[in-house]
């Protein structure tokens, strides 16, 4: 039998941590920043960082980076959190594990019941004013849900890689899931992607990036 495949993990300048994918040829967070980028493209581009009872939907979960940012934050404003993620290809406990250790959020009751819990299904967490739903599913084959979200996190592997959660017809899919006011963001500012947003009926502005990335993007219903 051949050994498992190492686990490639990448430090970045911030100090946190990402991972290289196999699969797609990807790090699953900026090489720039991993934390950095979770917390100014997701946190505050949804503006989660300043919403009262913040309801996300992420598109995918990797390694839950993005999770911890928005659970540190919600908890240090003494908020609650409804989170709901996608991911068809669960990276192993372990390198969950890895990734986080002494990390932000790492330390919260939630992201510990991850860590025991992954990935188990169902995968439904909750702990302190914090629920998290992870389905291990192909986000394009679901039913999601319907004028739902304040924040959608759309965090898939680039265009280039991962086309099929870029397209014009899935974003307008994505765009439904936002409650009215809701705000869309994602690390892409691609023509096709800010296009797509904006025929999906959504306001999109351009906003500078994350260290590494000269701008990103925010889509409001
Ligand atoms: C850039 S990484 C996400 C990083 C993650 N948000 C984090 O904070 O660590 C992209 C993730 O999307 C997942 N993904 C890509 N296409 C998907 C699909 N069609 N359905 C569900 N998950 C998908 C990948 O498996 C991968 O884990």
């Amino acid at each position: 039998m051949s050994p498992p495949p190492p686990l490639q993990i990448i430090q970045t300048p911030d100090g946190s941590r990402t991972a290289h994918n196999l699969r797609f040829g990807e790090t699953y967070g900026s090489r720039h920043g991993a934390h950095t980028q979770a917390r100014h493209v997701f946190v505050e581009g949804t503006r989660t960082d300043a919403h009262p009872a913040p309801r996300v939907l992420e598109i995918g979960f990797g390694l839950g980076v993005n999770f911890r940012a928005t659970l540190a934050d919600a908890a240090a404003r003494g908020v609650g959190l409804d989170y709901v993620a996608y991911e068809f290809d669960p990276a192993p406990a372990e390198l969950l594990r890895a990734v986080s250790e002494n990390e932000v959020g790492a330390e919260h009751p939630a992201w510990q019941q991850v860590l025991q819990c992954w990935p188990h299904v169902p995968f439904e967490i909750e702990a302190e004013n914090v629920r998290l739903t992870v389905h291990f599913a192909d986000v394009l084959s679901v039913d999601l849900p319907q004028d739902w979200a304040t924040a959608l996190y759309l965090d898939g592997f680039s265009p280039t890689r991962n086309p099929e959660v870029w397209t014009p017809d899935f974003i307008s899919r994505l765009a439904a899931t936002l409650a009215p006011g809701g705000v869309l963001a994602t690390y892409s500012a691609a023509g096709h992607v800010r296009r797509a947003l904006a025929a999906a009926g959504l306001n999109v502005e351009r906003r500078p990036g994350a260290p590494g990335k000269r701008e990103c993007l925010r889509a409001v219903r």
